[in-house]
């Protein structure tokens, strides 16, 4: 199994009270979520039109972009509605280290790291 790579950590009582919290790990900034007694992490541009999704709601177990109410599945990141419009969002693994919520490279998104997303300059 490779070894995890942290994308960084926020404090688990932001997270519990706010409900959506923006971790700044630029350019790929990420959207830090509790719901439901669990805490998940997605892109925050929204890829339809890049509003960040920590100034959104949640809605059961989605979240819902505050520009055009495009909702996305906290879980899979997946569009959930309106179908087909744009694409899903890339999702990271978020879990509770003590009082903090620490958030890692997934599976999912292994071999596309934020900082390998990173658009050489020359
Ligand atoms: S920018 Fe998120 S739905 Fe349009």
């Amino acid at each position: 199994m490779a070894p995890k790579k942290e994308v960084g950590r926020v404090p688990l009582a932001e997270v519990q009270e706010k409900g959506l919290v923006r971790l700044a790990h630029p350019p790929f900034d990420v959207l830090v979520a509790w719901s439901d007694g669990e805490v998940f992490a997605i892109e925050d541009a929204c890829n339809h039109a890049g509003a960040s999704l920590a100034e959104g709601w949640l809605e059961d177990d989605c979240v819902v972009c505050p520009m055009h109410a495009y909702v996305f599945e906290l879980r899979t990141g997946k569009l959930q509605r309106p179908r087909g419009l744009c694409g899903d969002q890339r999702t990271y693994d978020a879990e509770i280290e003590g009082d903090e919520v620490v958030v890692d490279v997934n599976d999912d998104n292994t071999g596309l790291t934020v900082s390998s997303a990173v658009p050489a300059t020359s």
